[in-house]
């Protein structure tokens, strides 16, 4: 057997009775026979200098190697019998007076922080928080939702379709591109008068960027009730704004178009970073744009069988990443999946 043929035997030898010791009794012994002046790696490091150059290159490197691997193996042994003292009668105890050791705590993702938070605040107001299947119908997804098979609003949503046929020969399996086909959903199992939140992850098939990533998470909002007017809607989201982003923080509505909406509205909050003054992060607008929302489109209403000639309702639907972002001025989404703990831990 060669010389290195050896090491290896040694080293598979030497970690296995490591790993078997139990006390520092056994583990003195060990060290003896493994690292002691002789064992048969000092042996063999002693004997490098009998051997040709070629021969010190390659046995010397992995002596010394498998020397450094046994320290650390014996250091780590070592500390794992730390605790562990021998009484006077020569029994083995456990010393009581060591500090105990930190047991490893987790906490939630930030984006679970949020999300719990806005659930609160519209819980607070009387809203129910459910959860929803993130693979989605296109049923839901879309035709339920007034976005019909040729409507232009489906290419701008990047659906990531799943692979499934159905006898007709469609795909009508995705994962859904927003948390709204819940408001049919809910619709269908509940009549009103009522009022929900829907936090869950979306997906669309976007070019990964500092700003985009396939996979992000929105809140959904839905109150239907007799004589629900676009007042309800911005005096709820104009009450969530004072309470989430403090009430010197402005807020404004302008016109906007979705499909299962109608009126659309989409809201802004005065930029966090220059308070209205215009800067980069708003491009020079004074305001960030932090939701769309509107008045449940009649079609919609119709399609689950709630007449809306006596009902009517309002929906919203926010997307959660940038509102972290804004706040403590994350500058790359990326940060939020990348599961770097130096990132995760200040949150
Ligand atoms: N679902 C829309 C989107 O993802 C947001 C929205 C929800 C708009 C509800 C109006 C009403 O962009």
């Amino acid at each position: 057997m060669s010389i290195l043929q050896q090491l290896e035997e040694l080293k598979t030898q030497a970690l296995c009775e490591l790993a078997a010791v139990e006390d520092n009794k056994k583990l003195d012994l060990w060290r003896v026979q493994y690292m002691g002046k002789k064992s048969r790696l000092n042996e063999v490091l002693r004997g490098l200098s009998a051997l040709s150059i070629e021969e010190k290159k390659t046995v010397g490197a992995t002596a010394n190697q498998l020397k450094l691997e046994l320290e650390s193996a014996l250091k780590e042994k070592e500390l794992s019998l730390g605790e562990k003292v021998i009484s006077a009668k020569g029994e083995e105890t456990i010393d009581i007076t060591l500090p105990g050791r930190k047991p490893p705590v987790g906490r939630l993702h930030p984006i679970s922080q949020v999300i719990d938070e806005m659930c609160r605040i519209f819980v607070s107001m009387g809203f129910q928080a459910v959860e929803g299947p993130e693979v989605e119908w296109d049923y839901y997804n879309f035709d339920m939702l007034n976005i019909p098979k040729e409507h232009p609003a489906r290419d701008n949503m990047q659906t990531l379709w799943v692979d499934y046929e159905n006898e007709k020969g469609e795909r009508p399996m995705l994962l859904r591109t927003h948390t709204s086909p819940m408001q049919v959903r809910v619709m269908e199992k509940i009549k009103p008068p009522l009022r929900i939140v829907v936090p869950g992850k979306v997906y669309r098939y976007e070019a990964i960027d500092a700003t985009h990533i396939p996979m992000f998470t929105q809140i959904e909002g839905l109150a239907v009730d007799k004589g629900i007017t676009l007042a309800d809607l911005k005096g709820t989201l104009y009450e969530f704004a004072r309470r989430y982003f403090g009430s010197d923080r402005k807020a404004r509505f302008r016109c906007d178009f979705f499909p299962f909406v109608e009126p659309g509205v989409e809201m802004s909050i005065e930029c966090i970073v220059c308070k209205g003054a215009g800067c980069r992060l708003c491009s020079n607008s004074g305001w960030l744009e932090i939701l769309g929302a509107g008045m449940v489109h009649p079609r919609v209403l119709e399609g689950v069988g709630i007449d809306s000639s006596v009902y009517s309702g309002f929906a919203f639907g926010m997307g959660i990443e940038r509102i972290p972002m804004l706040r403590y001025g994350i500058d790359d989404i990326r940060l939020f999946y990348g599961g770097d703990l130096r990132f995760l831990r200040q949150f």
